[in-house]
């Protein structure tokens, strides 16, 4: 039976790490998964008795199953039962692996050649304002093996607690915090017309959008700094996105930003910027008769402007609005090339079924094609 609402992770808020660490009795049974930027200034001053990975030490950008087997080769003979991650997407995807049983190589966990069953409990302290993946139950991740980009969605991924701690995110740089927030922004609009989502997810949507772009508002009003005044709002919103998406889904925006992600390593939030406002003004276009009617006057209400239906003036605005915060660059400066524009969309319909079932409307490889084309 699919239910319309149910979220199985704990969630809490704490105003500093060390209160964290108080709380939750972090001790030598703890193996915490994090990198050093968050570890030296916010962690190594309380003189904690847990077993340590820095991530940074294993090598920078998205998750790969080398990364994690590396770490895995190190960990060999350290007893831990509770994994806790401090970190943005690729810290908390890496310990989602961490949990399962006798795991030794994670590539076989992502091809499922062992039961992925849950050993250790886990518990996820987020670091940017964007994935939302303290609430879901896929880690993402790039499976050299096999040159590619696997997920494992299940619920033995699932965190058993999130723990929101805004003062994690003081030293994100600016740039990282607009990614992971206009991550979190598409999160939210697209969960908002997925077909699997409900009137539950709907409202942790809407309510994202509202503060996410109350937000960006502010800061595109009152400078870049201004963002310290709200990290606790955006973590906030960041996690309702994740509660809505890891019910109802994300869909065309995901999916057209995976070969880009996988070709030229543009990080997550970034690579799905790209794809944003021309996904949703063509499915305008295509099927301007639905849900997606309820986000337009979100935005309308947001933004402050009365659209007349116009739904391209609306999404320019908003366009306007995020390139303000962070220039958009054409496709082919990620080093893209004409040629593969043909090829990614025909991949896109090949391999990503499992985000675009949850598109607002179909689309074709011709459209998908357009798209890319237009932004190249
Ligand atoms: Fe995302």
């Amino acid at each position: 039976m699919v239910n319309d609402f149910d979220i199985k992770t704990k969630i809490s808020q704490f105003s500093s790490f060390s209160d964290f660490a108080d709380a939750f009795q972090l001790n030598a049974n703890d193996l915490v998964i994090t990198r050093a930027s968050i570890y030296e200034p916010f962690i190594q001053k309380l003189h904690l008795d847990c077993h340590f990975i820095l991530q940074n030490q294993y090598g920078n950008g998205e998750p790969s199953d080398e990364m994690m087997n590396r770490m895995l080769r190190d960990l060999q003979g350290v007893r831990y039962d509770r994994v806790i991650a401090i970190g943005g997407g690729t810290v908390i995807d890496i310990a989602k692996i961490f949990v399962i049983k006798d795991i030794q190589n994670a590539t076989d966990a992502f091809e499922r050649n062992i039961p992925i069953v849950k050993a250790k409990q886990l518990v996820v302290l987020p670091t940017t304002c964007g994935t939302g993946s303290e609430v879901t139950n896929i880690s993402i991740a790039e499976i050299k093996a096999r040159h590619t980009k696997m997920g494992l969605a299940d619920d033995a991924l699932l965190p058993d607690h999130a723990v929101l701690i805004p003062q994690l995110m003081e030293n994100l740089p600016f740039k990282f915090f607009v990614f992971s927030a206009i991550d979190a922004l598409i999160h939210a609009t697209e969960s908002y017309v997925s077909p699997k989502a409900t009137a539950f997810t709907r409202l942790f949507s809407k309510e994202a959008i509202h503060i996410i772009l109350d937000v960006f508002k502010a800061v595109a009003e009152n400078g870049s700094e201004f963002r310290h005044q709200r990290l606790a709002d955006m973590l906030l919103a960041a996690n309702y996105a994740g509660i809505a998406f890891g019910k109802a889904g994300v869909g065309a925006v995901h999916a057209l930003s995976y070969p880009l992600g996988a070709n030229y390593h543009v990080p997550h939030g970034e690579s799905n910027y790209q794809f944003f406002i021309e996904v949703f003004k063509l499915y305008n276009e295509k099927q301007p008769t639905g849900c997606i009617q309820e986000v337009n006057r979100m935005l309308e209400k947001e933004l402050q402007i009365d659209a007349h239906g116009d739904y391209r003036l609306l999404y320019e605005k908003l366009s306007a609005l995020l390139s303000h915060l962070i220039q958009r660059k054409p496709l082919h400066e990620y080093g893209m090339q004409r040629e593969e524009i043909a090829t990614f969309a025909n991949n896109i319909i090949v391999s990503q079924q499992r985000l675009l079932k949850n598109n607002y409307i179909p689309l074709t490889e011709e459209e998908i094609r357009k798209i890319y084309d237009r932004l190249f």
